[in-house]
């Protein structure tokens, strides 16, 4: 990333999101170590379904993926831990067709572990991890193809219609007519199921929704109070998304110097600080085709809960 890339799109983030109400902030934010390190132990909270899910489909599907792609580089954007990922690797391995494995995360964190982790167990995959924000381009080079370009975890749930248009544009534009896309997407279910996945009986998710508040006063000086707020998951019915917000208990003003910047708070008042939207069949397929992507398999975990897809340019 160009020098300064990420201190100029946090300030810009921080200015826009908190100069006026209704006070908002990109999820980006919540991963520094800290962050990934809580998004992981939520990954194994029993309330939390989507990575079991989706590591069922992949369980039973990375075979079929290996032999319809036959990839020669598996890109992977969001890759996080990895986790997941080997069971791809596994089967792209076994097919012979795999030579690069090509993370991309805007955490550096996150990237060194997963990636030391992967050249130890995979001493023959060359593996080539890039720093870079998803949303603002994808710095894809000279791979080898056919690539697999993977979007797990149903992070494609955390923009809105009009980011997920430019999204799918930025890919399209990014992907040649061999390439494939496979994209996890969290499906649309039982309200109570998916509020406690995000509000969970132990508070790791309210301290992964707070860190960005220590994000925020590490990185521009901020004197945000994280008990001053409380964690709030709210489903919008009509929308179909979880809103995750920062609720603020009591009225208070909170100084960002590096900002030049005071931020008053009411009572009660929210900082919505990601959503994750939830997804039906048809309207995804429709987005996607809309999009330049035709979906040619579907396949969801036996509780129908989330769905793995796979799709090619049109
Ligand atoms: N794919 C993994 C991790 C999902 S968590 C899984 O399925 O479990 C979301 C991941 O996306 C995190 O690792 C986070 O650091 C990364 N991320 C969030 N916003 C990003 C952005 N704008 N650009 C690049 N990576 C981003
Ligand atoms: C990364 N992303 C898909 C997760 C989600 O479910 O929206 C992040 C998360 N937020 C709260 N819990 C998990």
């Amino acid at each position: 990333m160009p020098v300064g890339y990420f201190t100029d799109s946090l300030h810009s983030d921080v200015r826009q999101g908190l100069g006026t109400a209704p006070r908002t902030l990109p999820p980006k934010w919540f991963y520094d170590k800290r962050g990934s390190d809580l998004f992981e132990q939520i990954t194994r909270l029993p309330e939390y379904y989507p990575t079991r899910a989706e590591h069922e489909i992949l369980t039973r599907r990375a075979p079929d993926i290996a032999a319809l792609t036959r990839a020669a580089t598996l890109i992977e954007l969001g890759s996080g831990s990895s986790r997941k990922t080997r069971l791809l690797l596994d089967a792209l391995t076994a097919g012979g067709t795999l030579l690069r494995y090509a993370p991309l995360d805007v955490s550096a964190a996150a990237l060194e572990e997963a990636g030391a982790a992967i050249c130890r167990d995979y001493p023959d995959l060359r593996v080539a991890a890039t720093v870079a924000d998803f949303e603002t381009g994808l710095p894809l080079s000279d791979e080898p193809g056919p690539r697999l370009l993977a979007f797990l975890g149903s992070t494609i749930g955390n923009f809105d219609a009009a980011q997920r248009r430019a999204f799918y544009r930025t890919l399209s534009l990014a992907l040649s007519s061999d390439d494939v896309l496979l994209l996890g997407a969290d499906l649309v279910k039982d309200p109570g199921v998916l509020v406690r996945a995000y509000d969970d009986a132990a508070g790791v998710t309210a301290e992964f929704n707070k860190n960005v508040l220590h994000v925020l006063n590490r990185e521009l000086g901020a004197d945000f109070d994280p008990d001053a707020f409380d964690h709030v998951a709210l489903w919008n019915t009509e929308e179909e998304r979880i809103e995750m917000r920062l609720r603020s208990r009591l009225a208070q003003t909170v100084k960002i110097p590096d900002l030049d910047l005071s931020v008053d708070f009411a009572e009660g008042e929210d900082l919505r600080t990601e959503l994750s939207c939830k997804f039906r069949r048809e309207s995804l397929t429709a987005e996607l085709k809309e999009g330049g992507f035709t979906v040619r398999h579907w396949w969801t975990d036996t509780a129908g809960r989330f769905a793995l897809l796979l799709a090619v340019p049109n």
